[in-house]
């Protein structure tokens, strides 16, 4: 096994390129599933989680090949309905796969998603949706055997904008018969990145961005090409990072706008944030202040991603900032993790209150999720001496070589083989 080594105390300089959105990138491939012909996706970020699509979308019958950096998907072909369970266990989000392939196939097999460590992720909405389009679904011993001969456009009233179950409507009605209109939808910029996506295909999708969407479904779509919108989780990121370990940092191809609750948590800390097109500059002394409560809440409100990158920058601030994370169950894994570094932060049920402490200290810690390994990382970097970060792996899902990014703006991390296995 690997992990990463990060000897802290350097604050952060330069200026680092925002990479595509995994979660723009993800939904997008599948979709490339109802294409019937070659799509072009560009800003595709190289990430564990897309190249697990790929694998899927191979698995399916689709061609996929990189040129330059553009990643062509050509599912012109015979696809078919199936997705082995390995390829399913290892990314949680293939289930955004099952639209596309039922709509494609008029049936699909595969096993449910088990639920994660942040939570138990059901797919109720999923398949309520699927089955109010007409859709029988059969859940039998962990899989799920689908079958429409025809999708039909209908009105499915989410009980809670799910950005999971709303593309996978979306998806399963562009070739339904009639108009599917999907109301309490997820309004997060991604959703609204997959409707160019899909309207580029020739489909007919509109309201993207708003809690209602409508799609009127079409025979066929075509192949398209498509540029992924920036990732706003992998900038709050960096941002975080800066705003913890100090200095001034240039964030570019980046859209501000699409995590303005971020931005604004980080002011009220103290930073000093300029926007101007695709482009973030923070400046940080590193001494920063609490923050008022931070609820974590569906788009455009504070995003749960962000939750765990923020509090690892509220452990020095003066005072107490207090978080409350209302989308998943079991998002607060990382604060065991961060009280092993000196952090002061209690919790109960689904709240934290980190006290800030003067300083942080380096110690051995494990990632077990995405978000929580990022916020390691950044607690490492305000920290005094050296962090080893097992669990690593975890982190490769949604950043590109977060190593060589932060090494970028002058960090000192590196990723090392473990002596002890
Ligand atoms: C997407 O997950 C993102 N993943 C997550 O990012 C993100 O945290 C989440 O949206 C919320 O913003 C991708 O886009 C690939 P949901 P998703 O369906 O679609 C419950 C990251 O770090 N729910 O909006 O799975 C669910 O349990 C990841 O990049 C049901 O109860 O999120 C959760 O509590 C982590 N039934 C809440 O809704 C359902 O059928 C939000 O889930 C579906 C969801």
């Amino acid at each position: 096994m690997r992990s990463l080594h990060v000897l802290g105390g350097k604050p952060l300089f330069g200026a680092l390129r925002v990479q595509g959105a995994k979660n723009s990138a993800l939904p997008i491939l599948a979709a490339a599933v109802l294409a019937e012909g070659v799509s072009v996706i560009r800003n595709c970020p190289w990430l564990s989680d897309t190249d697990a699509a790929v694998r899927i979308l191979r698995e399916i019958g689709c061609r996929v090949w990189l040129d330059g950096e553009a990643l062509y998907v050509d599912s012109s072909g015979p696809v078919r309905p199936e997705i082995p369970e390995g390829l399913m266990r290892e990314m949680r989000s293939s289930v955004v796969f099952l639209g596309p392939l039922l709509a494609r196939c008029g049936e699909v097999r595969l096993s449910a998603p088990g639920g994660c460590e942040i939570g138990a992720r059901p797919i109720d909405l999923h398949l309520l949706a699927l089955r109010s389009m007409g859709a029988e679904i059969e859940e039998r011993g962990g899989t799920l055997n689908c079958r429409a001969k025809c999708l039909r456009g209908c009105r499915v009233d989410l009980p809670f904008p799910s950005v999971g179950a709303t593309e996978n409507a979306v998806l399963a009605a562009c070739l339904g018969r009639g108009e599917t209109l999907l109301t309490n939808a997820a309004r997060e910029p991604e959703i609204a990145d997959l409707q160019r996506f899909l309207n580029a295909a020739g489909a007919s999708v509109s309201g993207a961005g708003s809690s209602v969407i409508r799609v009127q479904g079409v025979k066929r779509l075509h192949g398209a090409a498509h540029q992924v919108i920036p990732d706003r989780i992998a900038a709050s990121t960096w941002l975080a990072a800066c705003a913890a370990a100090g200095g001034d940092v240039k964030l570019y191809d980046t859209e501000w706008r699409h995590y303005r609750p971020v931005l604004r948590t980080l002011k009220e800390m103290g930073c000093d944030l300029q926007t101007g097109e695709n482009l973030v500059r923070i400046r940080s002394t590193g001494k920063l202040k609490a923050a008022g409560p931070v609820v974590t809440r569906p788009y455009p409100g504070f995003p749960t991603d962000a939750q765990p990158l923020i509090m690892a920058a509220a452990l020095r601030a003066e005072g107490a900032t207090a978080f409350r994370e209302t989308i998943f169950e079991s998002r607060l894994r990382h604060v065991p993790e961060l009280l092993r570094m000196g952090a002061d932060i209690r919790t109960e049920g689904r709240c934290a209150l980190v006290w800030g402490v003067p300083k942080l200290r380096g110690a051995e810690v494990r990632a077990s999720d995405l978000r929580g390994g990022a916020a390691l990382v950044i607690a490492a970097l305000a920290a005094e001496g050296e962090t080893r970060i097992c669990g690593s792996e975890h982190l490769d899902r949604g950043y590109e070589s977060v190593e060589t990014s932060l090494t970028e703006l002058g960090a000192e991390i590196e990723r090392k083989e473990d002596r002890d296995g």
